[in-house]
């Protein structure tokens, strides 16, 4: 079954230090890959990562200074980006996983769907190679614009026809309610995004619950089925293994 993963950044990089990357952590997820990978060669698979303090805080820079991204500020991001990408593919590398960057504002000219060029992935990985692939900055006709990791995992799956979808995150799954302001918050799990979406009232806050929502209900704006998501927490050791082989897992267990 192929598979495609999201690193979330708040899991690979500490989110409140510029450009601090978590090594520790990203070679512990590199070694669980390549553990899953020794012993289903024949399963495709694919990473997405997200920016973190790569990416994120330099884009609120320059919108903040200037009101848009300009020249300078993509270039800066472009960099940035392909820095932590080097990082994470490094540690794929060291524990003996075919990792390939693949560059989204070179083979995508705007950030809706039907705006990238996956073909050239989709080859790579039937090859047996793991095309890794991040959130980037884009021109979009003359604007240049953020494409977030999120999306391009619900892109790939749908235009690749993948059956199976893994955020790596820094939460124990999809909460109901703010598990920060309610003590009795549960994690959802065994159901399709559309209940989460009904049992997960509220959308205002944007890190924990609200960008989750938004990150799932993407997946039926696009008209995707018969796909099978886990929402995980990624420093919980062993956790990235256990979804990959359909093991029990620290998260949510979902479908679409
Ligand atoms: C953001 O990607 C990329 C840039 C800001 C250039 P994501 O939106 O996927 O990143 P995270 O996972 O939320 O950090």
């Amino acid at each position: 079954m192929s598979t495609v993963v999201k690193l979330g950044g708040s899991v690979i990089t500490r989110k409140n230090e510029p450009f601090s990357a978590r090594s520790d952590t990203i070679y512990e997820l590199a070694e669980e890959i390549s553990n899953y990978l020794r012993e289903n060669k024949k399963h495709g698979l694919l990473l997405v990562h997200g920016g973190g303090s790569f990416g994120h805080p330099l884009v609120r820079e320059c919108l903040e200074k200037i009101g848009y991204v300009n020249t300078q500020c993509f270039a800066r991001v472009a960099f940035y980006m392909d820095l932590l990408n080097h990082l994470v593919t490094e540690a794929l590398l060291a524990s003996e996983v075919p990792a390939v960057r693949i560059t989204p504002r070179s083979i995508c000219w705007g950030v809706n769907y039907g705006e990238c060029d996956f073909g050239v992935v989709g080859k790579l990985m039937s090859s047996g190679l793991v095309p890794v692939l991040y959130g980037d900055i884009i021109l979009s006709g003359s604007e240049s614009r953020v494409l977030s990791g999120d999306d391009i995992v619900w892109y790939l799956t749908r235009s690749l026809g993948l059956k199976k979808v893994i955020f790596v995150t820094d939460v124990n799954g999809v909460y109901d309610k703010d598990p920060k302001l309610h003590k009795d918050a549960r994690v959802l799990s065994n159901m399709h995004v559309s209940r989460v979406l009904k049992e997960a009232s509220f959308w205002e806050v944007p890190d924990v619950t609200g960008g989750m929502l938004n990150k799932l209900r993407k997946s039926l704006l696009l008209g995707i089925k018969d796909v099978k998501i886990y929402v995980i927490n990624g420093f919980v050791p062993g956790n990235l293994l256990s979804a990959l082989e359909e093991k029990n897992v620290v998260g949510s267990i979902l479908w679409v």
